[in-house]
């Protein structure tokens, strides 16, 4: 069986970051997949791993110095740029996010990644503060409208006893995610209609765009809540790649831990109700996205007190059924947004369940996604989704970065809209 990388070329630019020893084992996890590897280390990811190393996993000499007589006679930035299929930089340190978004070539690393026309996957490492500094976020979003692909970081435990998003994803993840990315590119033009992930800018030029994303919050008394395990990354992907694509976007949220997106209005509510009361107020839009995971049930009424046990059974929880914002919306009879899109969330029998909803909740495109634990979508980084047009059709795409998602979707339905 040919591997999925099979005869790839890589090179991988390692930053300086703690993190950097998990760039030794993405070398074995690329060639595993039978990707050919070129390690590049900068200054920093030399005080963590030794270009040695680097080179004896990858079976391949890494390279470190811009100005380096040897290699320049022998291979020089300017083919390194050129000579490989990807180029993958884990981890991505800020200050390497900082030199790729502002074009900066003062080392081997910024220089390649300066020169190259090769597509870029980025995996971020870095304390979760620096990583929420605003100018990583604007980096970040100048990275994304150039077309690079981001893979993580994730949450979690970081070295310095702090918790948040900053770590690493891991090798699997990020292989998978240069697989996608290659995959995409080798797509012939038009495949899916965009190009090299980068969104078309303006291709929602003047577009008013709403979404909804995240769990809700249904308040049981002031200390407990009802929730579900949506992290938002999916809905504030779309959000991300729509104002990207030029539109006016309107991001309502529920109780996320992720960063608001660039360039977006965000309203955060917590409840299912709140949530439609914040959609209708952003109306009119001209493409509406609900990719929420609404709370189905809130308890009859919050209690203004925290509830006793009192011994009694059943437990003192009445619950009552939310309102469907979707629904709501797209059967208005006045004031449709011209798209209205929604999603679903399944365990089993993913499409059957997926068509039946978009009868009953007459939208006009469902994303549908299996959201079963094994697959790790509910929380997590990467998506497989079908698109189930209300003509019947469905669309299975492979499993992709949940930004990759968005810009898909964002592109899709910008094409789709009327004039
Ligand atoms: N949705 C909504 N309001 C609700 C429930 C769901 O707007 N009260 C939207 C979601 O944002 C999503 C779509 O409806 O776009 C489907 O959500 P899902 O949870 O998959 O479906 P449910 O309507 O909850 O149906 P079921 O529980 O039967 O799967």
């Amino acid at each position: 069986m040919t591997k999925p990388l099979q005869n790839r070329r890589v090179l991988l630019v390692i930053g300086g970051g703690i993190a950097a020893y998990k760039a030794l084992d993405l070398i074995r996890r690329l060639r595993e997949r039978g990707a050919q590897v070129r390690p590049l280390l900068t200054a920093g990811a030399q005080e963590f791993v030794t270009p040695l190393a680097a080179a004896a996993l990858a079976g391949e000499r890494a390279h470190t110095d811009l100005f380096d007589r040897a290699e320049e006679a022998d291979i020089g930035h300017i083919k390194l740029a050129r000579d490989a299929d990807a180029i993958v930089v884990a981890p991505a340190t800020a200050s390497l996010m900082a030199r790729m978004a502002t074009g900066e070539a003062s080392d081997l690393a910024a220089t390649v990644l300066l020169a190259t026309t090769l597509p870029i996957l980025i995996a971020p490492a870095m304390n979760v503060r620096m990583w929420q500094h605003p100018a990583t976020r604007r980096n970040l979003a100048t990275l994304r409208g150039d077309g690079v692909r981001v893979v993580g970081p994730n949450d979690g435990a970081m070295a310095e006893a702090e918790f948040g998003p900053g770590r690493l994803a891991e090798p699997a993840e990020i292989a998978d995610a240069l697989e996608a990315m290659l995959a995409e590119a080798s797509q012939p033009e038009g495949g899916f209609g965009f190009l090299a992930g980068r969104v078309a800018a303006g291709v929602l030029a003047g577009r008013r765009v709403l979404v909804t994303s995240g769990p809700t919050h249904e308040p049981i008394d002031p200390v407990r809540y009802l929730a579900n395990r949506s992290s938002g990354r999916q809905g504030h992907a779309i959000a991300a790649a729509a104002a990207t694509a030029g539109a006016h976007v309107t991001l309502v949220s529920g109780p996320v831990a992720i960063q608001d997106p660039a360039g977006v209005r965000v309203v955060r509510v917590e409840t299912a109700r709140e949530m439609l009361a914040a959609v209708e107020a952003a109306l009119p839009a001209d493409l509406a996205i609900f990719a929420a995971a609404v709370g189905d049930w809130r308890p009859v009424a919050a209690r203004d007190s925290k509830i006793k046990k009192d011994g009694a059974e059943p437990a003192p929880l009445r619950l009552v059924e939310n309102p469907d914002l979707l629904a709501t919306i797209a059967r208005r009879t006045e004031g449709r947004p011209a798209l209205v899109v929604g999603f679903a969330a399944e365990t089993d029998a993913v499409l059957q369940h997926a068509r039946d909803k978009i009868a009953r909740k007459g939208c006009d495109w469902l994303v549908a996604n299996d959201v079963s634990p094994e697959g790790g979508v509910m929380g997590g980084t990467a998506n497989t989704v079908h698109l189930l047009g209300r003509d019947g059709s469905v669309e299975t795409w492979p499993r992709l970065d949940k930004d990759e998602v968005g810009r898909r979707l964002v592109e899709r339905f910008a094409a789709l809209l009327p004039r």
